[in-house]
Formats: C-alpha cells, sequence, structure tokens
C-alpha cells in the first residue's frame, strides 16, 4: 500500500513532505518501506531529539550531518551476524554450493543488504570448504556507507560468532582483545560497494544471490520488483538464498523452483 499522500485539509501530509525532502537528499525513497514500522522508528528518533513532527525533523536533518546520520542509522536496521540461521548455512555448504560448482569453479556471488559484513565473510568461509580461496570473490552491497565502513574492518563482538562453527573460528578470524578480527585472506576475497536495491541497476550473469533480513521491511510493491530484478541477475539454474522469515509467496511468478527451504533457482 502507498502511503496516504494528503491530511484531511487537502494538505500534503507531514510524513510525505519528510519522504520527499529525504529523497531530494539521499536518493532514498521511504515510500517503498512499510510506513507503520518506519513511521514508529522515525518518530521515536525525532521526538528523542526535541522535533515536533517530520517536517520540522526534515529541516534539521538537511543542517546537521550527524543527525542525517543518526536518521540513516535509524532507518536501517543493521543487525546481522555470522552463519545466521546455522542450519541453512549447513545447506549452503553441503548441497548448494556443490551443484553451483558442478557447472562452473569460479562463482559469482553478490551479497545484497550485507550490513557489517558477517554475511558475505559467512560466505567466503563456506566456500573455502570447496575450493581454494583464490577462487573465491564475492561482492557485498548496502545502501548505507557507515555499515560498509564496519564491514571494511571486519572487527566483531563474540556474539556475532555465535553460530560459526569451532574449526572455522580458529582458522579465519584473531582475537584482538575482547573482539575478533576476519583474517586478510577472507577479507580480500570480499568486495564492498554502495548499493540501493530500490534504485541501482542490478548485477547481472549471478550464480548466487545472498539477500536476507531486508525484504521484511519493503512494502509488497518494492519486494515485487526486487525478486523480478534478481531473477533477471541470476543465470539459468542460479540460486537466491532468502532470510528465514522471508519465504516467496509465489516463486513461479519470478521464474523460481523451489531448491530447499530459503533457497530458490531460477529456471
Ligand atoms: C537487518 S540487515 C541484514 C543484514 C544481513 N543480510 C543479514 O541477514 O544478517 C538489513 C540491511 O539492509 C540494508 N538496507 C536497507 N534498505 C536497503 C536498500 N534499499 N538497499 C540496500 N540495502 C538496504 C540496511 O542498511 C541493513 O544493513
Amino acid at each position: 500500500m502507498r502511503v496516504a499522500i494528503e491530511g484531511k485539509d487537502g494538505s500534503m501530509s507531514d510524513y510525505v513532505q519528510f519522504i520527499e525532502g529525504i529523497k531530494r537528499k539521499t536518493g532514498i525513497d521511504l515510500a517503498l518501506y512499510k510506513e507503520a514500522q518506519m513511521k514508529r522508528r522515525l518518530t521515536s528518533l525525532y521526538e528523542k531529539k526535541g522535533y515536533r513532527n517530520f517536517v520540522d525533523f526534515l529541516h534539521a536533518l538537511e543542517k546537521d550531518r550527524d543527525l542525517l546520520n543518526e536518521f540513516l542509522d535509524r532507518m536501517t536496521i543493521n543487525v546481522s551476524e555470522f552463519y545466521r540461521n546455522g542450519k541453512r548455512w549447513e545447506i549452503l555448504q553441503n548441497k548448494i554450493f556443490p551443484m553451483l560448482l558442478q557447472s562452473n569453479k569460479r562463482l559469482k556471488i553478490w551479497s545484497a543488504a550485507c550490513s557489517t559484513g558477517e554475511e558475505p565473510y559467512s560466505i567466503a568461509m563456506v566456500l573455502s570448504h570447496h575450493v581454494p580461496l583464490s577462487q573465491v570473490q564475492v561482492l557485498a552491497t548496502d545502501i548505507d556507507e557507515n555499515v560498509i565502513q564496519k564491514a571494511k574492518l571486519g572487527l566483531y563482538p563474540d556474539r556475532s560468532l555465535a553460530e560459526v562453527p569451532a574449526d572455522v573460528k580458529n582458522k579465519y578470524f584473531n582475537k584482538e582483545g575482547q573482539f575478533f578480527k576476519v583474517k586478510d585472506e577472507i577479507k580480500r576475497t570480499v568486495t564492498f560497494k554502495k548499493h540501493n536495491l530500490l534504485k541501482d541497476n542490478y548485477e547481472t550473469n549471478c550464480d548466487l544471490i545472498v539477500c536476507r533480513n531486508v525484504m521484511i521491511y519493503f512494502t509488497e510493491e518494492a519486494k515485487d520488483q526486487i525478486y523480478h530484478n534478481f531473477s533477471k541477475s541470476l543465470r539459468s539454474g542460479g540460486i537466491l538464498f532468502v532470510g528465514s522469515t522471508e519465504q516467496i509467496f509465489n516463486p513461479a511468478r519470478y521464474g523460481f523452483e523451489v531448491e530447499d527451504t530459503f533457497f530458490y533457482r531460477k529456471k
């Protein structure tokens, strides 16, 4: 559903003016994110900062870079972890990768909405069970430049590694005080880039796209468009790996078949 454009008096609603201002300033279209959820998150932020409504907040954001960063932080939920929903990563390792590697030893892999890097680094670690790291290449993208900077640093608290198998933890992380740092040999396999799933061009000829725990924030209309785009991005036989609450309702609509729970194969 689209946002209500007009207030009762016919004027453009406070939130719609905010959406337009943010789109002008950042290129991000908040109208494609679920409205109630986004409004709740942003209202609590502007109230905490002492603003009375979205338009006041917008005027402040236009002048204050730090506040704009705080807004971006609040609108993009960045929670992630290594091997998130561990059982799915076993399927990736034991079924999906062996299948994909049958036709091609150098896979084109895209981790879309990668947040702070746990996901693309996990992909590289899992794939390294099958091919040397010199053959591993993962493109990792996110809309938020702040998380990309953190991802490049590759430094994580213990809790982010809760699902990492012990042998992988020993092999690919160095302990640094309270934190764990991803080793350079893994870091080298991942290229980070800023990318907005709602606006920018998509990759082509991908063997595997991993896009997890971001579709839940988008409207049905936006999701539909993104699944169509992913389908075009995948080569025939390529796989889309989605989050554990993000089953695709009608996969055939996008030319997908279910390969396993939360894995879809492009026909
Ligand atoms: C909850 S995190 C998911 C991270 C990781 N995929 C996982 O499952 O652990 C959602 C990420 O989506 C990103 N995001 C939100 N809107 C986006 C958009 N339009 N295009 C690309 N990334 C977006 C956020 O910046 C955030 O890093």
